[in-house]
């Protein structure tokens, strides 16, 4: 299948510790102290601007439902969450691996009076339960996994198969990187997912050449595949 292929022999990122729990668990030590201290709360991954393009999308398209089941992978203190909860969409889930950010998450989350629920999961375990969402988002989770430093391939694999997985029958995944391009994402999901939509993001021009500094795709679960 030349799709898998592709995806084999696309060229790895450089890892780096953003590749790494320890990592994360240590920046949402600082945001729960800048939260306990000061009540402040931590800008979330790539700015607000790519969390607004994101809800943007979701309020304006027809087939997305106030109630459908939307789960942020990698949701770290859970803004884009909270955002969502205030544009009223009621059955909200936050996964990550920190204990820490899902802890941030859920003291942001009660001091809001906002429901969501927030649980310490590994997207890349296999005990996520199959087919429980309509729409699946990440702001810079599928980037994490590509900045490991072993195995990465396989753990971008086995991210594909899960996110395909916990999505229902036409679920949407909405994923939002500055690692990769639209193209490579393309390429990567291809084998589980087809190109639902792109949302525009700010582009600049050097040399010549056009390019986005942060990329926001729609996919569509394929069924045509087991
Ligand atoms: C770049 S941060 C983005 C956080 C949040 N989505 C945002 O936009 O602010 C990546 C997040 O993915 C989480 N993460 C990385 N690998 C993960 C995994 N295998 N399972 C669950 N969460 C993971 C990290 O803990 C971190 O919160």
């Amino acid at each position: 299948m030349e799709h898998v292929k592709e995806l084999n022999d696309c060229e790895e990122l450089v890892p780096s510790e953003l590749g790494t729990k320890e990592y994360w668990d240590k920046t949402y030590v600082n945001g729960m102290k800048h939260f306990k201290e000061s009540g402040v709360v931590d800008e979330g991954w790539f700015g607000e601007d790519s969390s607004l393009r994101v809800v943007k999308w979701l309020r304006s398209e027809q087939e997305v439902k106030k109630n459908d089941k939307i789960v942020d992978i990698g949701c770290g203190n859970g803004l884009l969450l909270l955002e969502l909860a205030h544009e009223g969409f009621t059955d909200l889930t936050g996964f990550d691996y920190s204990t820490n950010a899902v802890e941030l998450a859920k003291a942001i989350a009660t001091q809001q009076e906002v429901a969501i629920k927030f649980e310490v999961r590994d997207v890349l375990n296999d005990d996520l339960e199959p087919e429980l969402f309509d729409i699946a988002l990440d702001k810079g989770t599928y980037d994490a996994v590509s900045l490991h430093n072993d195995n990465t391939r396989e753990k971008r694999v086995q991210y594909i198969n899960n996110v395909w997985k916990i999505l229902k029958s036409k679920g949407k995944f909405v994923i939002t990187s500055c690692n990769w391009t639209e193209k490579e994402l393309v390429t990567h999901f291809n084998f589980k997912f087809s190109l639902h939509h792109v949302i525009p993001t700010p582009s600049f021009k050097f040399g010549g050449k056009t390019g986005n500094v942060v990329t926001s795709v729609i996919f569509e679960k394929r069924e045509d595949i087991l």
